[in-house]
């Protein structure tokens, strides 16, 4: 890896004002609002050290809006980016000029960003553009592959670039840094955010079970199969493979409820209706909210899915769990024996998914199981490391 002069040197954050660091935080889809809430919550209860802004470039909008309500976090700056049918070259356009126009009015002393999605990428470039120190959360998940997952890969491996402090989730993630010649200093194992954040919501959601209940009925079944996907380079084929496997197990498994909450994108919403609408046991579902997810994660004995959160999230509620992707960057849990890829061969996907609802018949406990990705300390972690501690 090339590396930035920034990057060499740096040993701890500047302040420009005050005694309080002032970071930009920020985020724009589903995945990053839940992964930035428990970080965005330590800052707030550590409001002596730091003054955070937070941004949100809206790059989703509904799905994001979901989750910042249930963990009553109101940015400050609200970017609404989000556009029917976006395109990946024009959500980039807008959001490097939107996140430059608040860098440039804000003036904070580095910028946080959490991921590989669009909003992540650029907001990184844009602080590198501004020279100012970037925070990445989720720093060195790879596949080594640019072509999956597709851009995300890519995306992530620019903001590792421009990146001073490298938040890496996993030994493994800090292995892959150090082996594109990022310095040991710049990098701290911290644990995944996303475990934080489903430690705070799984108690609660287990105790509101009476109003999911109500909501999915479908859920209460003894053999429940729960499905997300979006992965772009999944859309065509891939999807379609998915959803003819889908098809199959509900007819070879007329008790199985599946439950599948479909993403917003227009791409999947498609050919998921065309394909699934009519199944008298396949429930096509809106996204769901965050506390509800986690609720029917936790119900599942089956979760298939291309998710890079559920493979995180679904591994500690002890549902099996089957990724539809031919490579993951998160490998640590497929190593655990607690998720496995399963790629979008319809033929491996109906026989692996019945193959699980033997065994898993009769439900899988309701336990939080150690999760390889994380300890719900990893705000703490990260926040003591930008505040100097
Ligand atoms: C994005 C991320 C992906 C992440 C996923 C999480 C990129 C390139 N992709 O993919 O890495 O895994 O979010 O879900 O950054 N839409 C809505 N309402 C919403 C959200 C999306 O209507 O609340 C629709 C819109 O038509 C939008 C489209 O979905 O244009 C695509 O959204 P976009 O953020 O570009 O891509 P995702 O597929 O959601
Ligand atoms: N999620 C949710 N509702 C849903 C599906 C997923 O709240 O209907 C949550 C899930 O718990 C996880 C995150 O969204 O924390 C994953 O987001 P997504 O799959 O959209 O993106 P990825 O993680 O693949 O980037």
């Amino acid at each position: 890896m090339t590396k930035s002069p920034e990057t060499t040197q740096f040993s701890a954050i500047p302040r420009r004002s005050g005694d309080r660091l002032r970071p930009l935080i920020v985020f724009g889809t589903r995945p990053e609002a839940i992964k930035m809430s428990p970080l965005i919550l330590e800052c707030t209860r550590r409001s002596d050290e730091i003054d955070p802004l937070i941004c949100s470039t809206g790059q989703h909008r509904e799905m994001l809006d979901q989750v910042l309500g249930y963990f009553s976090i109101q940015p400050t700056i609200d970017l609404g980016l989000m556009q029917p049918g976006q395109t990946l070259s024009g959500l980039t356009a807008r959001c490097l000029t939107a996140v430059d126009a608040v860098i440039q009015e804000q003036q904070p002393d580095c910028v946080v960003v959490q991921g590989d999605t669009t909003t992540v990428m650029v907001s990184a470039m844009a602080a590198f553009y501004h020279r100012l120190p970037v925070v990445h959360v989720e720093a060195g998940l790879r596949t080594g592959d640019l072509s999956a997952p597709w851009p995300e890969e890519f995306n992530r491996r620019v903001a590792g670039i421009v990146t001073h402090m490298h938040c890496a989730p996993t030994q493994r993630s800090c292995d892959a840094l150090l082996a594109e010649g990022v310095p040991q200093q710049n990098i701290r194992v911290t644990g995944n955010t996303v475990i934080d954040a489903l430690l705070i919501a799984v108690e609660k959601e287990r105790a509101n079970a009476a109003r999911w209940q109500e909501k999915y009925p479908q859920a209460m079944a003894e053999s429940v199969v729960l499905i997300t996907g979006h992965r772009r380079e999944n859309f065509g084929g891939g999807l379609a493979e998915i959803c003819s496997a889908l098809v199959e197990l509900a007819t070879s498994h007329p008790e199985t409820q599946f439950i599948y909450p479909v993403h917003l994108n227009p791409n999947v919403q498609g050919p998921v209706h065309e394909q699934l609408g009519s199944i008298a046991n396949i429930h096509l579902v809106p996204p769901a909210d965050y506390p509800e997810f986690v609720w029917l994660m936790d119900r599942a004995n089956v979760v298939l899915t291309d998710s890079g959160g559920v493979q995180e999230e679904a591994p500690s509620l002890g549902s099996a769990v089957l990724v539809t992707r031919e490579k993951t960057e998160r490998p640590e849990a497929v190593d655990a024996g607690l998720a496995e890829l399963v790629g979008t061969n319809r033929e491996l996907i109906v026989r692996r998914v019945s193959e699980l609802l033997a065994q898993h018949a009769g439900g899988t406990g309701a336990k939080v199981i150690e999760n390889p990705y994380g300890d719900g300390h990893a705000a703490k972690r990260i926040v003591d490391w930008m505040v100097g501690v």
